[in-house]
């Protein structure tokens, strides 16, 4: 791809999703543009920036985001998180706390917020109590797949057996998560480097994993200030074990690494 074109693009992208593509990711955009090229059957990447610029629905800009957006994810992903999950939320349960809200924000495939679910669904009876569970991505590829909740073995290879067995049904070579799971959770498609966002707080914990690796500074500082109005005192925010607010100016206290309280 030539330089001029991977400035477009990469100016766009960072523009609409705040993915900040280094000069080192030349490649990889030329690969992913591939795709989108080889879909709509395009020969040049000047014909399809002309796609990108006419598209005045915005699909084709989805589809790229779609393609360059980097979704991988497992069930139960940095397990020591859901071990803290359950020991908070056993708390919450005892203290009389009965309406619960968790965002997975940047949820991928929906790995994660299943895995929440299940997660709470093991850790206390939740018939009595009031528990939602919101996923959010840019992609709207990934979310359809939360949506169908489907997968094949190799995904669901991190999840112990037992659980495999109670909350998901066998569909020939796949398994569907099953309605308690999808009952808990909710979708939508939400761009994390544009708030503020539409739901209401107070939120009791956040998951924001692996995702602001991919933005800068000021992108990572808006959304930390923004998931910091929407939790609650007492709640917490849960970062990717690779990922710090380590020079960002938050009111978050490290509570362990890659876990932090709204004080
Ligand atoms: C590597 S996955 C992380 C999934 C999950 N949180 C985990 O830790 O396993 C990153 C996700 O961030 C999403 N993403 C990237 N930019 C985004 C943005 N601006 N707003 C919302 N989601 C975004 C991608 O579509 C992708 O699904």
């Amino acid at each position: 791809m030539e330089q001029r074109i991977f400035e477009v693009l990469r100016k766009l992208i960072y523009e609409k999703s705040g993915i900040t593509l280094g000069d080192n990711k030349v490649a990889l955009v030329t690969a992913r543009v591939g795709k989108r090229l080889r879909a709509l059957k395009l020969e040049t990447h000047e014909a399809y920036l002309e796609v990108l610029q006419k598209d005045e629905s915005g699909d084709e800009l989805v589809s790229l985001l779609d393609a360059i957006s980097t979704n991988v994810t497992s069930f139960f992903r940095e397990a020591d998180h859901f071990e803290f999950v359950g020991k908070v939320f056993s708390e919450w349960v005892e203290s009389g706390q009965q309406r619960f809200r968790f965002w997975s924000a940047a949820c991928s495939s929906g790995e994660e917020p299943y895995s929440l679910a299940m997660k709470l669904l093991e850790t206390a009876d939740i018939r009595q109590l009031d528990v939602k569970i919101l996923g959010t991505d840019i992609s709207t590829k990934v979310l359809a797949h939360c949506l169908q909740g489907v997968y094949d073995e190799a995904r669901l290879e991190t999840v112990p057996r037992q659980l495999l067995a109670k909350y998901f049904e066998k569909q020939g070579d796949l398994w569907k998560v099953r309605p308690q799971l999808q009952n808990m959770t909710v979708f939508r498609r939400l761009n994390l480097s544009v708030p503020p966002f539409p739901m209401k707080g107070p939120l009791d914990m956040v998951f924001c994993r692996n995702v602001m690796i991919y933005f800068d500074k000021e992108v990572r500082s808006r959304l930390i200030s923004e998931i910091y109005r929407l939790l609650k005192p007492g709640g917490f925010l849960l970062v990717g074990h690779a990922e710090s607010l380590t020079g960002l100016d938050t009111g978050f206290k490290p509570v362990r690494p890659s876990v932090y309280v709204k004080k």
